[in-house]
């Protein structure tokens, strides 16, 4: 495979087997076309860039079905008011621009937009920047790449600052990336996006962060070497709890600020673990093989005692888990979700159905696995009269 920033020959680390579309919830009759690629990763250590090797297009996965919508989540919706907060007080001043890359229905930006500051995003899901639209909050429905810019004329090198979350990873040309990100920022704008950390995915063994989606797990090592490559510097970083552990990274253009003393010890943690070289990725697939017989040991106890198992929210991750450790709707009767995009299609890959939270409570299991594990302390909350065997992988 060859390394998506240096365009240099790396190996393969890793192979989770045939995966199908993460976030690909399917009808029964569309089981006979499902797409599987063939998910390998591999690290660049020029970059320290932990990638996919093989992806699907992502006009297969972000089109006018994109099945989530940022504010359904109350937990995430506090969390981009937050982020808002920690981005007006540091980045900009009334008259700025701003800029988000993959805004989904509008509930960062409008933050923004309620203390009258002007904003655009790119999405390029139909149905999530039609909802944002609708709500006032102006959305290119396109992905920002060097040929859509134009569509944000008046931004051209004018925005103080460009944000994202959970985004970046998703994208496969990062040279792209940077270039529009040249063209749009201002002499002393700043580029603040927020991604899954490679650090917390190592610590737990959480590789169902790995997904057709996510085409890179970043880390500060990478991030630094990246944009290092061009006009600019990483200056500081943030760890955040979202996503079972990210990091926010705030970049500038070269020689604008110091690196931060947080910077620094960040990245003499990650030498110290070994993350900017494939040393740590050797000792991630042993973790992940070991994680894999657990779970299987885990389930196949419960089957021993007859014990029935559902799954608790249809996330994308758990597409990775279910095809990689193959568990099918033998052992996992159907997963519970919220989303009406979902409610009644069938997991991709294994085919367990989805189903809405009325049929959950009316059929509960004396064990749940616990998918949206990143969003415990949120579900507990509402579900905590619930005493049955809960488990997820991050957890055996
Ligand atoms: P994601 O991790 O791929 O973003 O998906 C999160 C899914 O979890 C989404 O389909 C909604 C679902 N979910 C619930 O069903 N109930 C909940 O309480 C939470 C937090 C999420």
């Amino acid at each position: 495979m060859k390394c998506k920033v240096t365009n240099k020959i790396i190996d393969p680390f890793m192979s989770f087997g045939k995966m199908p579309v993460a976030n690909g919830f399917i009808k029964k009759e569309d089981f006979r076309n499902e797409f599987f690629f063939n998910m390998e990763v591999g690290f660049s250590e020029e970059v320290s860039l932990f990638q996919l090797n093989d992806h699907p297009k992502p006009e297969l996965m972000f089109n006018e079905k994109y099945p989530f919508f940022t504010s359904s989540s109350k937990f995430m919706t506090a969390h981009f008011k937050n982020f808002a907060d920690y981005l007006t007080k540091n980045f900009i001043n009334s008259n700025s621009k701003i800029i988000e890359i993959g805004s989904n229905d509008g509930t960062l930006l409008k933050n923004f937009k309620n203390l009258g500051i002007e904003c655009v995003g790119f999405e390029p899901s139909k149905n999530v920047s039609d909802r944002a639209n609708s709500s006032g909050i102006k959305t290119i429905n396109k992905f920002f790449s060097s040929k859509n810019l134009s569509e944000a004329r008046e931004f051209v090198g004018k925005t103080d600052l460009i944000c994202a979350s959970n985004v970046i990873c998703h994208i496969p040309d990062l040279n792209d990336l940077i270039i529009s990100i040249d063209k749009m920022l201002t002499k002393n704008g700043s580029f603040v996006f927020e991604e899954p950390y490679l650090g917390s995915m190592f610590e737990k063994v959480s590789y169902d962060q790995i997904y057709d989606e996510h085409i890179y797990i970043f880390s500060a090592s990478s991030i630094s070497k990246i944009f290092k490559l061009y006009d600019f510097e990483l200056v500081d970083v943030l760890p955040q709890q979202t996503h079972g552990g990210s990091m926010r990274y705030i970049i500038k253009r070269k020689k604008r600020d110091k690196k931060s003393k947080n910077l620094i010890k960040i990245l003499d943690n990650e030498k110290l673990r070994k993350l900017d070289v494939i040393e740590s990725c050797v000792q991630f697939k042993k973790d992940c093989e070991t994680s894999k017989i657990q779970l299987i040991k885990k389930i196949n106890k419960l089957k021993d005692q007859n014990k029935s198992i559902c799954g608790y929210a249809a996330t994308s991750k758990s597409t990775t888990i279910l095809n990689y450790c193959k568990i099918d709707n033998k052992t996992i009767k159907f997963i519970c979700d919220t989303t009406p995009e979902k409610i009644g299609k069938f997991s991709p890959g294994m085919h367990i159905p989805v189903v809405d939270m009325k049929y959950f409570k009316n059929n509960i299991t004396d064990a749940i696995y616990l998918f949206a594990w990143n969003h415990k302390e949120e579900i507990f909350k509402k579900e905590n009269n619930l005493k049955v065997d809960w488990f997820s992988h991050v957890e055996l």
